[in-house]
């Protein structure tokens, strides 16, 4: 986004990146995350308040370590370095680095040597939140020592300029006074304005769109999930009856979601969407196939196929409007950098980039919870715009083995009880993602006087914030009872019922 008032985070392959980003958000600056090899010439020549080093999972002293320019350091903006990014902030300025003795990984006792400007209104000690082998053993030059803890240097400061570097992390909410810490670094020090408001991001996206597109029409693929949706929204009311949407329904939704949401969005933003009843043809292309990496490349590459069809019938398209939020954003500019190894989605539902239209990606800037705040902006129901995140194949790899019709109207019907019953606890919000997976494993059970032979239901529930690691929920046992009876004697066919109890790692959140 093109403003002065901003933040850059040069990403060295930490987990924490997008966390740093969205804690700066939340505080209403505007920030971005490039890659740390990103050229000096284009750091050099955009305007910004303030720069921020990443950590990494490399050591800076390492043959490969993933090293800047020093003249980064004489831009006159600010530098807050984080674990590897003050090793590295040390490395540069003749300190040394080394492994270690007492590495430290959890919470650590942070003392404070120095309460100024980074540290202003932030108690003497405190609770933080460290992981690092690594640590500083010598000083870097004209550098000074700002706090501690019992086993290492925990923050630095240069004597004349503003660089500042942190051993833990201030943007993981176990450091408590993190995001004290961060506004003080991102007003004090930096001069920001608590400018990024959703309001206004609405109001600047929408002319945006209208001076892109013109008198064009513009063509996006609805799933029915919340990023499609809310980019489908903002774009009809920049440019109305320009845009249409075509919503492929693989017959692999959830009971409740899908053509039901789009229709209530069809009547109250009076979007024109065409829908294409696609069932079958999905239903015959995955017959016989049980690999999920087949399932997800058979159903990413029909998708693909429906839409073209459709989308070459509508009449003067240029535009072909995608979702596509910032997470997926930094992801694909990562590639090339150190954070390519952590995620590999194949988002199903996406599209090839050699389609014969160009991308317009409104919410490109936005975080999910970014996102979920437009949506209800823009007037969409809460309920939906909080909906939990649902996989592009959909159910095809919440059905373990090969999918059919059978298949999915159980695991529709027990995953409906699920969430129904979730909501009915008031707990669907407590949770991060919740559904029900089915196992090709059939087993023997009664009912009534009867023998049954049914399959297998797994309840799925976890907590988490990022996807990337999560908890299982500790869902209350009377819900799980409640669940598990409800599923046996509603749904006939699914006569057994267990809980996952698996986080991640070394799980995953889908079974698939
Ligand atoms: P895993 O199973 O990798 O899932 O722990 C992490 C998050 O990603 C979602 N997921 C997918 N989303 N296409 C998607 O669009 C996929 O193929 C896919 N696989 C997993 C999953 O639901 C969870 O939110």
């Amino acid at each position: 986004m093109k403003t002065t008032n901003k933040i850059i985070i040069l990403d060295f392959g930490s987990q924490y990146t997008q966390l740093i980003a969205r804690r700066i958000r939340d505080l209403e600056v505007y920030c971005e995350v490039w890659p740390y090899n990103t050229a000096l010439e284009k750091i050099k020549t955009t305007p910004m308040k303030g720069i921020i080093l990443s950590g990494g999972p490399a050591s800076v002293y390492a043959e490969d370590a993933f090293l800047i320019d020093k003249q980064l350091f004489e831009l006159k903006v600010p530098v807050l370095g984080i674990c590897y990014g003050m090793q590295l902030i040390s490395h540069l300025h003749e300190g040394t680095v080394q492994r270690a003795t007492k590495q430290e990984f959890g919470f650590s006792e942070l003392i404070i040597d120095n309460q100024e400007d980074l540290f202003a209104n932030i108690p003497v000690k405190s609770q933080v939140w460290m992981s690092h082998a690594d640590h500083i053993e010598g000083m870097p030059t004209n550098f000074i020592q700002i706090a501690h803890s019992e086993n290492s240097i925990s923050a630095i400061k240069h004597s004349e300029k503003k660089i500042y570097g942190l051993q833990f992390h201030p943007e993981v909410t176990h450091t408590l006074i993190g995001q004290q810490l961060l506004s003080n670094f991102v007003f004090n020090i930096c001069g920001c304005q608590p400018k990024w408001k959703i309001t206004e991001f609405i109001s600047a996206a929408t002319t945006e769109i209208k001076n892109k597109v013109g008198t064009d029409n513009v063509v996006l693929a609805l799933s029915g999930g919340v990023d499609s949706s809310v980019c489908a929204v903002l774009l009809h009311k920049a440019i109305g009856k320009q845009l249409t949407c075509i919503f492929v329904d693989t017959g692999l939704l959830r009971q409740n979601s899908g053509w039901n949401d789009l229709q209530k969005f069809q009547e109250k933003f009076k979007l024109n969407i065409i829908k294409i009843n696609a069932q079958e043809r999905f239903l015959t292309a995955l017959k016989g196939f049980t690999n999920p990496e087949e399932k997800r490349k058979i159903i990413g590459n029909l998708f693909i196929e429906i839409f073209n069809e459709e989308a070459i019938k509508i009449q003067n398209v240029k535009w072909l409007g995608q979702g596509t939020i910032y997470p997926d954003v930094i992801e694909s500019v990562s590639v090339k950098g150190p954070s390519a190894t952590i995620k590999s989605h194949h988002n199903v539902g996406g599209l090839p980039k050699d389609l014969p239209f160009q991308l317009i990606e409104p919410l490109r800037e936005l975080f999910k919870d970014e996102v979920r705040r437009t949506g209800e902006a823009l007037g969409i129901d809460s309920k939906f715009v909080y909906k939990h995140p649902f996989p592009g194949p959909g159910l095809a790899v919440r059905i373990i083995g090969e999918i059919t019709a059978e298949k999915v109207a159980l695991l529709q019907a027990a995953d409906q009880i699920f969430i129904d019953e979730l909501y009915r606890a008031n707990l669907y919000d407590q949770v991060a993602q919740a559904f029900v997976v089915l196992l090709p494993v059939q087993s023997v059970g009664v009912m009534g006087d009867v023998r049954t032979y049914g399959y297998t239901a797994v309840v799925r529930s976890v907590d988490t914030t990022d996807f990337m690691t999560a908890n299982w929920s500790w869902l209350p046992f009377e819900l799980l009872e409640k669940v598990s009876a409800r599923i046996v004697s509603e749904v006939n066919g699914i006569n057994r019922i267990t809980y996952d109890i698996t986080s991640k790692p070394p799980g995953t959140i889908e079974w698939e």
